[in-house]
């Protein structure tokens, strides 16, 4: 798919070609739009939706199948974003996806949110170093964003951490509504800043104390599915990686029975739109294990990693 698509050959009114273009910034991030949604944003007809969305898909190619041998190279061509540890990067295939969701879920403490700021770290360095010279998008739901602990992570990689710092834009979501609708508004932030990451940390939190219990389930669902099309959306449309994490809760008939009573949070539903999911467990100081446990072309393997001070390495701290 080119970038270099406009809108000026869309077959549409003056009026509504303008209206697409203040929330769309390519016709490869309407494209990929559902067009119920391009109507509400846009606040243009349905059909009128419609029809510029199957315009858009058709300019860049992406109403047309590919043969499987096409889709290999393409995937096989992507760049991967490192972890910092060789033995996590192997498990995910060579370091987290672009294109795609990936979640990290675990008890606290495991390392979700230190994983996510050395990511934020590391999609800026160049590709040959394990990045893709890209900034990040961190969403935080917790407000745990720790901008002095990024610095710190970034030392390894320059004497000036504001450099590394002031690529990392932060949104502060306050609720199932504001996390839904920052990445419904990111698409210009994206395009403008070659944003290359975007990390929801955490998916939980909002969705579980605004719909608890389950009388509120099908509402909580309905949201929870409206903002993993937008997340897959924003993954594909602008080639970034989508890093989720998630909290864990028992269920002793869950995901894992018969070996474990816990299982990451929000259900059956969510946990089909992950590409690939990883669940992170505490071992002996700063020691901890992943296990990749769901993903279309990873096998199940489990990685031993530490949270050091420099930052996510493979082995433990020199004077641990
Ligand atoms: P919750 O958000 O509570 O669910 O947990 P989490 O999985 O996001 O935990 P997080 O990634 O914040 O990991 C916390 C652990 O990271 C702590 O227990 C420490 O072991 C380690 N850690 C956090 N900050 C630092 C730091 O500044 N230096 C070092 N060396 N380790 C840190
Ligand atoms: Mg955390």
């Amino acid at each position: 798919m080119s970038k270099n698509q406009d809108f000026s050959s869309l077959k549409i009114s003056t009026e509504i070609r303008e209206r697409l273009q203040e929330q769309f910034p390519t016709v490869i991030a309407l494209a990929a739009c559902p067009p119920e949604e391009v109507a509400r944003r846009c606040e243009i007809n349905k059909k009128s939706a419609e029809r510029a969305v199957n315009q858009a898909r058709k300019q860049i190619g992406m109403a047309e199948p590919i043969t499987a041998d096409e889709l290999l190279e393409k995937r096989i061509a992507k760049p991967r974003i490192t972890t910092s540890s060789q033995q996590l990067d192997d498990i995910l295939g060579g370091g987290l996806s672009v294109g795609a969701i990936t979640e990290f879920s675990g008890a606290f403490a495991t390392g979700k949110t230190q994983i996510a700021f050395q990511l934020c770290v590391n999609i800026q360095r160049s590709i040959e170093e394990g990045g893709l010279n890209g900034k990040a998008l961190f969403i935080d739901t917790e407000n745990t964003f720790a901008p002095a602990r990024v610095a710190e992570m970034s030392y390894s990689f320059t004497d000036d951490p504001k450099l590394f710092l002031k690529n990392i834009y932060v949104s502060r979501a306050f609720n199932v509504d504001h996390q839904i609708q920052i990445v419904e508004k990111a698409d210009k932030l994206i395009e403008s800043n070659n944003i290359r990451l975007v990390i929801v940390d955490s998916m939980a939190s909002h969705f579980r104390a605004e719909f608890p219990g389950k009388d509120n389930l099908p509402r909580r669902q309905q949201k929870l599915m409206s903002h993993a099309e937008t997340l897959q959306r924003v993954a594909e449309a602008y080639d970034l990686a989508v890093m989720t994490t998630n909290q864990i809760l028992s269920n002793p008939d869950g995901i894992f029975a018969g070996t474990s009573n816990l299982e990451p949070a929000l259900g059956f539903a969510w946990g089909h739109r992950p590409t690939h999911r990883i669940l992170l467990r505490k071992s002996r100081g700063t020691t901890r294990i992943a296990r990749i446990f769901d993903s279309p072309e990873l096998p199940e393997r489990e990685a031993v990693f530490h949270i050091t001070p420099q930052g996510i390495r493979d082995g433990p701290p020199l004077d641990y």
